[in-house]
C-alpha cells in the first residue's frame, strides 16, 4: 500500500513542478513581449513628437517671412518690406480688415501686382484679418503660434484640414509671386505645404516654450 502511494505521488509531483515551470516561463514571456511593445509604442510617438515638431519650425520660418508677417502683425497697421515697416500713407486694418472710411486697400492694391518698383501688390480682395479676429503672427513664438493655429477661437474657426486647405487661397499664394523687388518665402510653396501636412498627420504636437 505504501509503495502503491508512493508512485501515485511521484509522477503527480513531476507534474506540478513543470506546470509551474511552464507557466512561470510562460508569465515572463508574456510580459516580456507585452514590455517590449510598450517600449516600441512610446519610441513612435516620441519619434512622431520630434519630426512634428522639426516640421512645424520650418512652418513657422515661412509664416515669420516678410510676406506673410506684413498682414499678421502686431497692431492694427500693415507692414511692408523685408524690414516690416509700418504702412505709410496712415492705411489702418478697419473692421472688416479691408481699411477705414476713404482709405479701403482696393483703391491702391487691385487683383494682381502692379508693375513696377514700390508699386502696389494685389490678388482679388486683398486685405489684413478683421479686428475681431487678427490672426497676429508678429511677435510669436514657435509654442504661441502652434497654440493660436490650433485654437479655433483664435484661428477663424477652421480645423487643422482646412488650415491645409486655406495655404491654398490667394492671398497666401501671392508671397511666391510677390511682385517686382520683393523677397519670396525661404521654402518653396510645395514644400511649406508638405511640412504643413507632417506637422498635422504626425500630431500636430506644439514645441515647448522658450524655443
Ligand atoms: C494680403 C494680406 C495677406 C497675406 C500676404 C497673407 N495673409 Fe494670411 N491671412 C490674411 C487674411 C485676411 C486672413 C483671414 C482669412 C481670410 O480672410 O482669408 C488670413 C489668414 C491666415 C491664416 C489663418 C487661417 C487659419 O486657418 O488659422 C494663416 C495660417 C495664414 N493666413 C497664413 C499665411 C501665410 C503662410 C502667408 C504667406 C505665405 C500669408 N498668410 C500671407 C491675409 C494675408
Ligand atoms: C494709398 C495707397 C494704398 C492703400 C490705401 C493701401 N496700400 Fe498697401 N501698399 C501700397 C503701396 C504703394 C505698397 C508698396 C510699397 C513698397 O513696395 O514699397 C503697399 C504695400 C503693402 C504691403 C506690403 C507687401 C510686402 O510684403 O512688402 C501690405 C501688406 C499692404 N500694402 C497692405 C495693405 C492693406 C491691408 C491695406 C488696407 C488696409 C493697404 N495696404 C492699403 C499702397 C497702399
Amino acid at each position: 500500500m505504501k509503495i502503491h502511494q508512493y508512485h501515485f505521488l511521484k509522477p503527480d509531483r513531476i507534474t506540478l513542478v513543470s506546470i509551474c515551470i511552464i507557466l512561470v516561463i510562460s508569465v515572463a514571456t508574456l510580459s516580456f513581449k507585452y514590455d517590449d511593445k510598450k517600449v516600441s509604442h512610446t519610441s513612435i510617438a516620441e519619434k512622431d513628437s520630434i519630426v512634428s515638431q522639426k516640421a512645424f519650425l520650418q512652418v513657422y520660418k515661412v509664416l515669420m517671412s516678410p510676406r506673410c508677417m506684413n498682414c499678421h502683425p502686431a497692431g492694427d497697421v500693415p507692414l511692408q518690406g523685408d524690414d516690416n515697416h509700418l504702412h505709410p500713407q496712415g492705411v489702418k486694418r478697419g473692421p472688416e480688415g479691408k481699411g477705414l472710411y476713404a482709405l479701403k486697400c482696393s483703391n491702391c492694391h487691385q487683383s494682381e501686382n502692379t508693375p513696377g518698383l514700390n508699386m502696389p501688390p494685389g490678388v482679388p480682395d486683398w486685405h489684413l484679418p478683421p479686428s475681431n479676429m487678427r490672426l497676429v503672427f508678429q511677435g510669436r513664438s514657435p509654442h504661441d503660434l502652434a497654440m493660436q493655429l490650433k485654437n479655433r477661437k483664435q484661428n477663424g474657426n477652421k480645423s487643422l484640414h482646412d488650415l491645409i486647405e486655406h495655404m491654398n487661397t490667394d492671398l497666401v499664394k501671392w508671397a511666391w509671386e510677390p511682385g517686382d523687388g520683393r523677397s519670396k518665402p525661404p521654402l518653396s510653396y510645395a514644400e511649406f505645404v508638405n511640412q504643413l501636412k507632417i506637422w498635422i498627420d504626425k500630431g500636430a504636437v506644439v514645441p515647448p516654450r522658450g524655443r
